[in-house]
């Protein structure tokens, strides 16, 4: 996590290389490198690098790890649907907020002792994928909901593991590896159950009411079908990926922002305070909506300084050159694969006054409105920038909103709030340290 741009940039400079095996891969580092990079050069960096497990699981479909002009429909067409679910974004806003009352009453359940949170998270923010991408939510309890929660995580820790990086780095050597069997085994199961609950869409689908992605997908699949259209990248093994690729970027991320922010209002109970007062003064005891975030700069400052302080994607995915490209004095062959560090630009000493803290100043001008900053890079920039940063932005607003105008969370009774460790564990995310936090009932 010691990923500073001044660090890293002192020593290598703002672009450099390093070997991942026999590979040679490039890495960006600061905030004008990666802007330039991401931005202004956004063509030539903008296709994506997958690692070989995952183009053995996806075979180029979906949008994750896609590329040419598959990824580029797919992502219109998701785009177009994520930004309002093909129900207006209103629709998508109240799911949100109905999910944010499940979760409190999980909460609520504990009567105040300290427990880990990171379940009863992971349900609210599942659910909300569910909602947009089938139309409906699952009960916390259900079992195939739990299933597809439990693979999600399982798939998560091999794909992580030494042994698959290995296969990822000299495939032919490590193809017979155990874990590359797990992995396909649990992504066939994944699919085989996307496509049970696809299937039970299918059999109601009504064009005139779509449910959700899942919906509006299959109308627009019919309808190019019949009218003949054969090629078309709108079949199934699109549908499938695209649905499995909503939950994979869609779940651990949010729910991993909003632990990071529980933790930090714990571990700073001043500032908890400050957002528990502006709730309290704009919003009385009503419900917390989108459109009272222009009137409540302080939280809407904190959400954004826990995205960066966090950062919890600290290499971005990996992105590919689409052609030779002289970047900074290098050159950069075609088809390498390239890291924006986008810690190093969350991060950049010459962008933030306090980088390495926990600031919500950042985001406030001196009259304390809220301001935005041009290196503020959680979801990455350009032509590869996150799919799901309006729906990302709205869950986290509502959830982290709802969830303190409900509870007070504090460290658990004897645990001083300076004890909270706020080291991340190194993954491919920067998950925060493993912890239980009360929540207190307001
Ligand atoms: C890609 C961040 C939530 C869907 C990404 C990338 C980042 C990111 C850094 C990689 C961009 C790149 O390669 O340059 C985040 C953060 C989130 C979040 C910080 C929450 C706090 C979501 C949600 C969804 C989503 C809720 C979907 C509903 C995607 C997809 C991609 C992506 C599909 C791949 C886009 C492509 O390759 O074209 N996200 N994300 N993300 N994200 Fe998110």
């Amino acid at each position: 996590a010691n990923l500073s741009s001044k660090g890293l940039s002192k020593k290598f400079g703002s672009v450099f290389s390093v070997h991942f095996g026999m590979k040679k891969v490039v890495v960006l580092c600061g905030y004008r490198t990666v802007k330039e990079a991401l931005l202004t050069l956004d063509e030539a960096f903008g296709e994506r690098e997958a690692p070989t497990i995952l183009q053995e699981q996806t075979k180029g479909h979906g949008v994750l790890w896609s590329g040419g002009d598959s990824w580029k429909e797919m992502r219109r067409f998701a785009l177009t649907n994520l930004r309002d679910f093909g129900m207006g974004k209103k629709a998508s806003e109240e799911k949100i907020i109905e999910e944010c009352q499940h979760l409190s009453v999980v909460l609520q359940q504990f009567k105040g002792e300290a427990f880990d949170m990171s379940n009863a998270i992971t349900f609210a923010v599942s659910n909300i994928i569910c909602s947009i991408v089938y139309g409906s939510r699952f009960n916390y309890n259900d079992p195939e909901f739990r299933g597809q929660i439990g693979r999600a995580d399982a798939l998560n820790h091999i794909q992580l593991s030494v042994s698959t990086q290995l296969y990822n780095l000299y495939p032919s050597l490590f193809k017979w590896l155990l874990n590359r069997r797990r992995i396909l085994n649990i992504s066939a199961e994944n699919k085989k159950q996307t496509w049970s609950f696809i299937h039970h869409l299918k059999e109601s689908l009504n064009p005139e009411t779509c449910r959700g992605f899942v919906d509006t997908f299959l109308v627009r699949q019919k309808h190019l079908e019949d009218s003949g259209n054969t090629d078309t990248h709108f079949h199934d093994d699109n549908l499938v990926h695209m649905v499995l690729d909503l939950f994979i970027a869609g779940t651990e991320t949010t729910g991993t922002t909003l632990r990071w922010s529980l933790l930090l209002m714990a571990r700073y109970p001043l500032i908890q305070d400050r957002v528990q007062g502006e709730l309290r003064s704009v919003l009385g005891g009503r419900q917390v909506q989108m459109e009272d975030r222009k009137n409540l700069p302080y939280t809407n400052a904190v959400i954004h300084e826990v995205l960066r302080f966090s950062s919890i994607i600290p290499m971005a995915l990996p992105h590919k050159t689409s052609r030779d490209v002289t970047f900074r004095g290098h050159l950069i062959k075609k088809g390498t694969t390239v890291y924006p560090l986008l810690v190093s630009v969350l991060h950049d000493e010459s962008e933030w006054e306090k980088p390495r803290s926990f600031h919500p100043d950042h985001f406030l001008d001196t009259d304390g409105k809220f301001t935005k900053r041009d290196a503020f890079m959680p979801f990455s920039a350009g032509r590869r920038i996150c799919l799901g940063e309006t729906l990302a932005r709205m869950e986290l607003f509502l959830f982290f909103s709802s969830l303190l105008q409900r509870f007070r969370f504090t460290p658990p009774p004897g645990v001083p709030e300076e004890e909270l460790d706020l080291t991340p564990n190194v993954c491919f995310t920067l998950l925060p340290p493993t912890h239980k936090l009360c929540a207190v009932a307001l």
